[in-house]
């Protein structure tokens, strides 16, 4: 056991093996700096997150303003400029139907509220039945128990709790006529009980980076539509800018009722997400029955200072071009990586805006894969059967090479050391 501290407990971690976790110190654009002077390129934005690259000196400008005036304040009673300000800001970015923000403190507590909106929907509807929810094979919602319910329920993490969770359906995605056909009699058979429908835009990350296209979540939400079963989209890892475009779902053109936010809110700097729903929804929370209020409100809910860093970094979509540099990105992914193709490990290589994904037969030595990255210099975390980059759209054109020409580098010799 070689433990860097003895009192921490590292995530998705078997402590008795952690060999190998490099101790950061110090942060700028893409480059992230250890304790022993070595510097690394970020391939992942910490986990998707950074989108400006590390401390952008216009959020760290906003948060320590923020940080002197009032760095929290109980969201229960109070309102505050910051929250204003971010709802307002928001509202300029998503379609005009999308009028109400619940900001929380995390991605997965954005999902439970999502789930807890979309049941007490239908309960103030006088449709208390309806309180199950569909979710897709390969999706990834959070770690909370709600969250946990609608992930893939045969994916390693979460096979474990299975039988605590809430039972729910959970499908394939419809790409093709059969998996269409088959989507329509789950439907059919479950309208009745169904709260909602939930799906990852476009792209299922931590499922394994899984692509499906815009006419298929069209397909989706009109057949929700069609059938009165609330829609829910999880942008959690999408949103800003990730996929192309500010959101995935724009590209379908669709108004999914329940938005999801989080990781990119703050541009990385900060903990927050956000429940976005439209007016419909929110207009079935407005009676004259105290029950009928949403119920939910975590302590730290709308804090100040995650708002303040969340506003500076819209600000930063608007003043900065962001989307130009996404497209540039998945340029460079498409030709740099177009050559992984030809490794024997590798079945499939993917790229979607600013995301490129090796998809490996098999990931055998992950950590030996894991730390010779880091020596090489990057800071590329595979997982599961991928090999991925995320990196903040920021990025420097060596830097973007020097990941990509270290991946083409290090597989074939990742792939001679699993044959040992
Ligand atoms: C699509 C999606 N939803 C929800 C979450 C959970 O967010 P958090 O880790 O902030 O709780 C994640 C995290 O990776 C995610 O990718």
């Amino acid at each position: 056991m070689n433990n860097p501290h003895p009192n921490l407990w590292y995530p998705y971690a078997q402590m008795k093996h952690l060999d190998f976790v490099p101790k950061a110190v110090k942060t700028l654009g893409s480059e992230i700096t250890l304790d022993n002077s070595e510097v690394l390129i970020d391939g992942v934005a910490s986990w998707w997150t950074a989108c400006h690259g590390y401390n952008h000196p216009d959020i760290i400008n906003a948060m320590s303003k923020q940080l002197n005036d009032m760095p929290h304040i109980m969201f229960g009673g109070f309102t505050h400029n910051p929250a204003e300000q971010l709802a307002t800001n928001l509202k300029t970015m998503l379609p005009s139907i999308y009028n109400h923000y619940f900001f929380v403190d995390s991605g997965s507590v954005a999902v439970e509220v999502s789930m807890k909106m979309a049941i007490q929907y239908w309960v103030n509807k006088n449709r208390p039945n309806k309180r199950k929810f569909l979710s897709f094979k390969n999706g990834y919602h959070g770690d909370t128990l709600g969250a946990m319910s609608i992930c893939d329920p045969e994916e390693g993490m979460h096979t474990l709790f299975k039988k605590y969770v809430p039972e729910q359906l959970n499908i394939d995605i419809p790409l093709n006529d059969i998996k269409k056909e088959n989507f329509k009699n789950v439907i059919k058979n479950n309208k009745e009980d169904l709260a909602a429908i939930i799906i990852e835009p476009l792209v299922q990350c931590a499922g394994g980076f899984k692509f499906h296209d815009d006419n298929v979540l069209k397909f989706i939400s009109n057949i929700a539509k069609e059938n009165n079963i609330l829609f829910i989209v999880d942008e959690i890892a999408t949103g800003f800018g990730r996929t192309g475009t500010m959101f995935a779902f724009e590209k379908s053109k669709i108004e999914p009722d329940i938005v999801c936010l989080g990781k990119a809110l703050t541009g990385g700097a900060i903990s927050l997400a956000c429940t976005v729903s439209t007016d419909a929804i929110y207009e079935a929370f407005l009676t004259d029955k105290d029950e009928d209020a949403l119920m939910h409100g975590p302590t730290y809910m709308s804090n100040p200072l995650a708002c303040a860093a969340a506003n500076a970094s819209i600000e930063l979509f608007k003043t900065e071009p962001r989307l130009l540099q996404v497209r540039n990105i998945e340029r460079a992914l498409v030709s740099g990586l177009v050559d992984c193709k030809d490794f024997n490990s590798v079945v499939d290589v993917r790229v979607k805006g600013a995301l490129g994904v090796i998809q490996v037969k098999k990931m055998n030595k992950l950590n030996w894969l894991r730390k010779r990255f880091v020596e090489e210099g990057v800071w590329i975390r595979p997982f599961l059967n991928v090999i991925y980059l995320m990196p903040s759209f920021t990025i420097s054109e060596k830097n973007l090479n020097k990941l990509i020409i270290t991946l083409i580098k290090i597989i074939p010799e990742w792939e001679y050391e699993c044959k040992k």
